[in-house]
């Protein structure tokens, strides 16, 4: 199993040497045992930190052989999510998505880092859930990937959730500035 993150984990030095650490880990024939001829979305050494925070990677940056399975899950469900994303891409200047009922924002997490890392494309992605625990859990574990600039979080039962109230605070408090898609990812 992976060890839990700690507080040590979100010092900005110790990140900094752990993306290091799993860069130089991931050698070619690691990366080919792992990933065969397939070329996936998400590859270690270039998402330290996400899948760190994700529980996918050992502190060593090493991969733990029961984890192998959901990480090519997430891929998997990246490559089933890259049309929608393109299209949305296609349609605006800046992408904006509203996770409903995002829990720990799993799959929106993954979202969040393929717009800024990946595609390099201006995104707001927003968290909302009735759960302040979760959203906090959503909220710290962004901030440690360093997503909290495309990933905010919000606090809300849907069925009360005024989207476009919501927009036009948002836009208030310059966290957003346009209308939302809403996804239940
Ligand atoms: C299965 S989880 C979502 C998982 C998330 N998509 C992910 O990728 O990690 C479902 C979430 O729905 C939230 N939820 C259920 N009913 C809700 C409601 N009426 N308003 C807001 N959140 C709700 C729960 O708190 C829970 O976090």
């Amino acid at each position: 199993m992976v060890e839990g993150t700690t507080h040590t984990d979100a010092d900005p030095r110790w990140l900094q040497d752990f993306a290091e650490r799993t860069k130089r880990y991931w050698t070619d024939d690691r990366l080919a045992a792992l990933i065969g001829q397939r070329r996936p979305a998400i590859l270690p050494s270039e998402a330290p930190l996400l899948l760190r925070c994700l529980g996918l990677l050992h502190r060593d940056g090493s991969m733990p052989p029961d984890r192998v399975r959901k990480y090519r899950q997430i891929n998997h469900m990246v490559a089933l999510l890259q049309p929608t994303l393109r299209e949305l891409m296609a349609r605006a200047d800046t992408v904006r998505l509203l996770d409903a009922a995002c829990g720990r924002s799993y799959l929106s997490t993954l979202v969040a880092w393929m717009f800024k890392h990946r595609y390099q494309y201006p995104a707001e992605i927003l968290g909302v859930d009735f759960s302040s625990d979760l959203v906090g859990v959503s909220a710290d574990r962004a901030a440690r990937i360093g997503l909290a600039d495309v990933f905010k979080t919000f606090v809300s039962p849907l069925h009360t959730l005024d989207v476009y109230g919501l927009e036009n605070d948002l836009r208030d408090a310059g966290l957003a500035s346009g209308a939302f898609s809403v996804a239940c990812m």
